[in-house]
């Protein structure tokens, strides 16, 4: 089968799986008796997986006994992160993808099915960001961070869901927004806060609708805050057709305290999300806030709403 390019590669829209002769060409097995999402005889396609909190979710996956399908525009990443998890005793494959194009997202899930037959948990987890003041964002920033952040978490919806309805099987997928799409008033990412609290709308919508058909698929939504992730280096990503950021000195200012507080005791690891999320999924939460000590923002903007429902009489 073909492999994917040498690092520096446009990803093609065309998915390549790799053949690690792991998986064959059959069914890595039925979706456990219990409904499980997570471990032997499952499959997990998690997008982003190349880096950060991508590759700590298909880590920890490939130990706990699922196929884990690494897909991310770093076609090579994604290979290197399925190795990590084959030398730790799992199976996985690495695929390149850009999840802001359907046609590369819905070959992807053609791909998967054509290889494993069925797959049961999706982690619609890419995502990037600029860095700057809204006035200072051009419309190619806002079109890059949009359709990575939320056309991304679509099109994994809209490719993967009819697959998951077909299955009739216990499934799950899990959405990746950020505190920046539930807190309120995020400086100098604007789009990105734009495109994560779309993404915990559209998920909260989706579970609805599941939950009214009495589907067995759940639905999550991740909301980390500060992780120590390669995010803030996100440029390494953006296509050439979209230009390049011209970020200002206060940005870059802010871009760097945001990086400071990745470690420490305000940020956490990725390792720690993608083991609370996993967690979660298996308790089937809606809602994964990794942080506990971040609520306070989460009531501060709700008490600020609830504040402004005035008696107007
Ligand atoms: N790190 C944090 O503090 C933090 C906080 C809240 C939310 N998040 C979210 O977590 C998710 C993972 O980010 P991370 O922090 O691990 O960052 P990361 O940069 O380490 O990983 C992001 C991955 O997404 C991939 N990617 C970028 N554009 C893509 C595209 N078009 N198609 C496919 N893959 C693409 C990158 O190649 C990279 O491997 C993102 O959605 C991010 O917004 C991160």
């Amino acid at each position: 089968m073909p492999g994917v390019g040498p690092p520096g590669t446009p990803p093609s829209v065309v998915v390549h799986f790799v053949d690690r002769g792991t998986g064959g060409t059959g069914m890595a097995g039925e979706a456990g008796p219990t409904g499980d999402v997570i471990g032997a005889g499952t499959v997990a396609v998690v997008t982003g997986g190349a880096s950060g909190i991508g590759r700590a979710l298909c880590r920890q996956l490939g130990v706990e006994g699922s196929t884990v399908v690494v897909a991310d525009l770093d076609g090579a990443g994604a290979v290197a992160v399925a190795d990590e998890v084959e030398a730790a005793g799992g199976e996985a494959v690495g695929v390149g993808v850009d999840v802001a194009d359907a046609t590369s997202v819905a070959a992807l899930a053609e791909g998967v099915v054509a290889r494993f037959g069925h797959v049961e948990l999706v982690v619609n987890n890419a995502g990037v960001s600029t860095f700057n003041l809204l006035q200072d964002q051009t419309l190619d920033d806002w079109h890059w961070v949009i359709d990575v952040d939320l056309w991304g978490v679509v099109h994994g919806v809209q490719a993967f869901l009819p697959v998951l309805r077909a299955q009739g099987t216990a499934a799950h997928i899990v959405n990746t927004a950020s505190m920046g799409g539930v807190m309120g008033g995020v400086p100098f990412i604007g789009p990105y806060v734009a495109a994560k609290q779309a993404v915990v709308g559209l998920s909260e919508t989706l579970a609805v609708e599941l939950a009214m058909q009495g589907s067995p698929i759940g639905v999550s939504v991740l909301c980390p805050g500060s992780t120590d992730t390669a995010i803030l280096e996100s440029e390494r990503a953006r296509p050439a057709g979209r230009g390049s950021e011209a970020r200002t000195a206060d940005a870059e200012g802010m871009r760097l305290a945001i990086e400071g507080t990745f470690t420490g005791p305000t940020g956490q690891t990725a390792e720690l999300v993608a083991e609370r999320t996993l967690r979660a999924v298996r308790e089937r939460r809606f809602w994964i806030f990794p942080q506990p000590a971040e609520r306070p923002v989460v009531e501060a903007r709700v008490a600020g709403m609830l504040e402004a429902f005035t008696d107007w009489t």
